[in-house]
């Protein structure tokens, strides 16, 4: 079932699009399907008052594995507020491997595509969480590092059928840029979250997607100019477009998202107030949910609106995948702004 975009105001009309619109336009039609390309991690999470300094030693209050990698969140996220998605991935053959896979198919994300890594342990994340819910977050990539190109050439077809494909930056570059030229031939479109953004910066083909959503890091990353407001964001959105990108959408966390689109139109989307526990995830719900509003053929207004919801309700909760809000919380959020 579609989210109730009534609930969403419409500040702004835009202009009609210059590029590929999204597959499935008919809002009222079931969601259409979202296909994730990327990672599966298990979260070894551990709570404190404040992150440790180099050398020092802290005392937790909490320990958790928890479900999470930015692909697999953006998927769970997806499933959860869009209702269909799949995902193309690797787990390695451990004990996290089986409960990862267990878990997207809890979360109704069909697993198909997801390959067991023989010799090869699944990728963790040890995340630090402090008492204002910021997090550090190092990654071991494991079975994650072993999605190749030929992986996703052999899934030709589920990358052509797919209503918009989510990709990240976790999984090694040169298969992220092989399912970006699979899609473009397939006219499928693209959002990309360029997290954990490459200090080098993004290869020009993965600049020419329908929309990228880097938060203020790793918008500064890719453009080399820092985001440090609303005036930074329109700047450095225009451009990522300059750059390739349909629609540049900056995600700033509490101060809400920039879209910057092609057709030179601007719009703040402010962030909907919640108290912080853990910001982990968050940025993977508010991609996902915009790109479920966007497959649906919403607004960028209003799919970026969702995103914001999506994204405060991940913060508000513990953990990742613990976290990422479904649709009726979602749209209960979205009622309260209209
Ligand atoms: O975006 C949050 C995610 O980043 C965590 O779940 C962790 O696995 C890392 O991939």
């Amino acid at each position: 079932m579609p989210i109730d975009i009534d609930a969403i105001s419409e500040p702004v009309a835009l202009q009609p699009r210059t590029k590929p619109q999204p597959k499935q336009m008919d809002s009222s039609q079931p969601a259409p399907g979202v296909l994730v390309i990327g990672s599966i991690n298990m979260d070894l999470v551990v709570r404190s008052d404040h992150m440790p300094q180099p050398g020092e030693t802290v005392m937790g209050s909490e320990f958790a594995t928890i479900p999470g990698g930015k692909g697999a969140n953006q998927a769970v996220a997806a499933a959860r507020i869009g209702g269909s998605c799949s995902m193309i991935g690797r787990v390695g053959d451990d004990v996290f491997g089986k409960r990862l896979i267990e878990n997207l198919r809890l979360n109704h994300v069909e697993t198909n595509h997801v390959r067991i890594t023989q010799d090869c342990p699944s990728g963790v994340a040890v995340i630090s969480v402090d008492g204002s819910g910021e997090n550090a977050i190092t990654v071991v990539s494991g079975a994650n590092a072993q999605l190749s190109p030929d992986d996703v050439n052999a899934l030709e077809n589920a990358i052509a059928k797919a209503k918009t494909i989510v990709l990240q930056l976790e999984v090694p570059m040169p298969t992220v840029c092989r399912a970006a030229q699979l899609a473009k031939q397939h006219d499928v479109p693209i959002v990309l979250d360029p997290a954990p953004a490459p200090p080098e910066g993004l290869p020009n083909e993965l600049m020419e997607v329908d929309i990228i959503t880097p938060n203020q890091t790793e918008a500064q990353l890719i453009t080399g100019e820092p985001v440090r407001n609303a005036a930074d964001a329109k700047m450095v959105g225009a451009e990522l477009v300059r750059m390739g990108a349909t629609h540049a959408v900056i995600k700033m966390g509490g101060e809400g998202a920039m879209i910057v689109s092609l057709e030179g139109d601007m719009h703040h989307v402010p962030a909907f107030p919640v108290s912080v526990v853990d910001t982990t995830a968050a940025g993977d719900a508010f991609t996902a949910a915009m790109a479920v509003g966007y497959a649906q053929g919403l607004s960028m207004q209003k799919a970026v609106t969702m995103g914001c919801a999506a994204g405060a309700l991940a913060a508000s909760g513990f953990g990742a995948q613990t976290s990422i809000p479904n649709r009726s919380a979602v749209e209960q959020l979205l009622r309260s702004r209209s």
